[in-house]
């Protein structure tokens, strides 16, 4: 499948999984391996830790749309922004003509009481923006880089959540619209990552299950980061070996190579596992060994994406094929 034709499939990609396996990192290289198609996505932060702006060098990501990168085709360019519920939520009362209302919640810091008697409100605000983007937004794709682990399910909850407590008002309104769009897998779809390690996939296939029983999302392939890349000869034998190293250092790389062999068997057992328990298909990511992250790096681990999505198929695409035969 072609990027391209991948991206189109739906309006928006929610990336999510456990805190530091890589969500920031691939919802930047989604947004790269899009604009490179020559789309326009837009790259959605909700926790406020300004965690995007530094793999692209510019400065803070600020609330109102900003271009942060223009990819070599002149037409396509990659947008941010950050949506936090204090943000959302002035923008929601000045909408409902509640102007004076925002002021005055700003100011006195009441905004955080409304948030805390009202659970989940928060998330539906974040949420509510979101789907205000999804609809309005002259980009192509959006991706939402998602708050970690277990606030994600609170979040992609919350509107479910509300529609149940909220039996009517502007409140049920805006809950039952987000959750339609959560539905709709041509509005959206999420994309959970994980490392290759024990712990994580254990959360990953759990978050999926939930995902689709509590919410009914759809789930993208799944992004499995950070794969050691084999390197042939690793366990070769170096017992015959004539090398003026000397015995002590052929044991140092002998162990080296051990261990780093044993690593690529481990990964390769949890992507095993993964593929076991959880039917859908696996986007593989390389670790990238450099000391920093940056645009280089984020151009690097989106080609291996591309090459990834080249080798799935999709129900879209398999009919597509079926048809031309
Ligand atoms: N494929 C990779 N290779 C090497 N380092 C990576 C890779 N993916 C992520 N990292 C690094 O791991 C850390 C966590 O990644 P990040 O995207 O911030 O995770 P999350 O957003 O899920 O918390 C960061 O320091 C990032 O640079
Ligand atoms: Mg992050």
């Amino acid at each position: 499948m072609d990027p391209d034709e991948y991206f189109n499939r739906t309006r928006m990609v929610i990336v999510a999984g456990k805190g530091g396996v890589g969500k920031t990192v691939l919802s930047a290289a989604l947004a790269r391996l899009a604009a490179r198609t020559g789309l326009t996505a837009l790259l959605v932060e909700v926790d406020g830790r300004n965690a995007l702006a530094p793999l692209f060098e510019v400065g803070e990501i600020g609330y109102e749309e900003a271009v942060i990168a223009s990819a070599t085709d002149d037409s396509a360019k990659i947008l941010a922004r950050s949506i936090t519920p204090d943000t959302a939520l002035v923008e929601w009362l000045d909408d409902h003509g509640m102007k004076l209302v925002s002021k005055r919640l700003q100011k006195t810091g009441a905004i955080d009481v409304i948030a805390t008697a009202t659970p989940g409100i928060k998330d539906l605000l974040v949420l509510g923006k979101i789907k205000q983007l999804v609809v309005e937004s002259d980009a192509d794709i959006v991706i939402v880089d998602a708050p970690a682990a277990g606030h994600a399910m609170t979040f992609l909850r919350a509107p479910a959540l509300l529609a149940e407590m909220a039996r009517s008002g502007p409140i049920n309104t805006q809950a039952h619209a987000v959750l339609a769009m959560l539905q709709d897998p041509k509005q959206c779809e999420v994309m959970l990552v994980t490392l290759p390690e024990e712990t994580p996939v254990n959360e990953l296939i759990d978050t999926a299950f939930q995902l689709e029983d509590d919410v009914g999302i759809q789930l993208a392939p799944v992004v499995v980061n950070g794969m050691y890349p084999i390197i042939d000869g690793l366990d070769a034998d170096l017992s015959g070996v004539k090398s003026n190293l000397g015995a002590a250092k052929i044991d140092e790389l002998r162990a080296a190579g051990d261990f780093r062999q044993q690593r690529s068997i481990l990964q390769a057992g949890q992507r095993a596992r993964l593929a076991e328990m959880l039917p859908l298909e696996q986007l593989v990511l390389p670790y990238v060994f450099d000391a920093d992250i940056g645009l280089p790096q984020i151009d690097e681990l989106a080609d291996a994406l591309a090459e990834a999505i080249a080798n799935i198929e999709l129900p879209g695409a398999a009919d597509e094929t079926a048809g031309d035969q």
